[in-house]
């Protein structure tokens, strides 16, 4: 491991075995958002597989407007512009591709359990470590969609106090810190492997497959605050479209595609 956790796109280039991701590779010191900074650059312009990794970022984005705290040298904040075939426009599936390449990347370079939380977090012992917002790029010519900038943030050092209940990070977990290097190329390696899976080599049963066997909330009791404040539900599993499947409490079994989910 680099104990300085400095880093580094040789070193991250070192460690990718991939043939398109991360192979064109930005690092910044500071940018305000990753994925806002892809979606700025007409990407037309950027190969397949473009990265762009900040150790800071000023507005970090997180799903349904949030912010995403993204503390200087305290994470991997990552971005990666993936362009889509016609046959592969299903955002929804995209995402639970990017949930299992980082579950599969945690795991592999810090030997710890990486859960998800449907549809996109990253949990650790109960507390959430990454969030991923996966954002669209529609086609002006033909109003279809294009490519999808994955972001994926990764706390890896200093949990902030305020979010230390529901928060952890790969230092609070192992002890160690100099990961970033090694865990963001796993990331692009498990990405890449994962996304050819889906589009190339028809293997999406494997994964929903696999992102069953990390989805720790099958079984459990869950808020559904889309649809209503007081709706709960008990978690059966994901469709093979990544659709949330629950039976409420009349009974009535559903597929929730879009919208949240808060664990009670
Ligand atoms: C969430 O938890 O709701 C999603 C968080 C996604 C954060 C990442 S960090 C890199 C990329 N740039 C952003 O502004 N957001 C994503």
């Amino acid at each position: 491991m680099d104990t300085n956790d400095t880093l580094s796109v040789k070193i991250i280039k070192d460690n990718l075995t991939t043939s398109f991701v991360g192979q064109e590779l930005e690092l910044l010191p500071v940018i305000h958002s990753t994925n806002q900074y892809l979606k700025e650059i007409d990407t037309k312009e950027l190969c397949n597989g473009f990265t762009v990794i900040a150790d800071e970022q000023t507005s970090g984005r997180g799903r349904r407007g949030r912010a995403f705290l993204s503390s200087k040298n305290q994470g991997i904040y990552v971005s990666i512009l993936l362009k889509l075939e016609r046959e592969y426009q299903d955002t929804q599936l995209m995402t639970i591709c990017a949930a299992v390449a980082v579950s599969k990347a945690i795991e592999k370079t810090c030997g710890i359990r990486a859960d998800i939380k449907w549809v996109n977090d990253i949990f650790c012992n109960g507390k959430k470590i990454c969030g991923i917002l996966t954002e669209a790029i529609i086609s002006g010519e033909t109003q279809e969609i294009s490519s999808v900038i994955v972001g994926i943030g990764i706390n890896t050092g200093n949990v902030p106090v305020e979010i230390k209940d529901i928060a952890t990070s790969i230092l609070e977990e192992t002890g160690e810190q100099g990961v970033r290097n090694q865990l963001t190329a796993e990331v692009l390696n498990e990405l890449e492997e994962v996304f050819l899976d889906y589009t190339k080599y028809n293997k999406k049963q494997d994964i929903i497959e696999y992102y069953s066997s990390r989805l720790f909330i099958t079984g459990r009791k869950v808020l559904l605050p889309d649809i209503a404040h007081d709706h709960f539900a008990t978690v059966l599993g994901i469709s093979n479209d990544g659709a949330l499947i629950v039976r409420d409490d009349n009974g009535n079994v559903q597929h929730i595609t879009t919208g949240e989910i808060r664990l009670v």
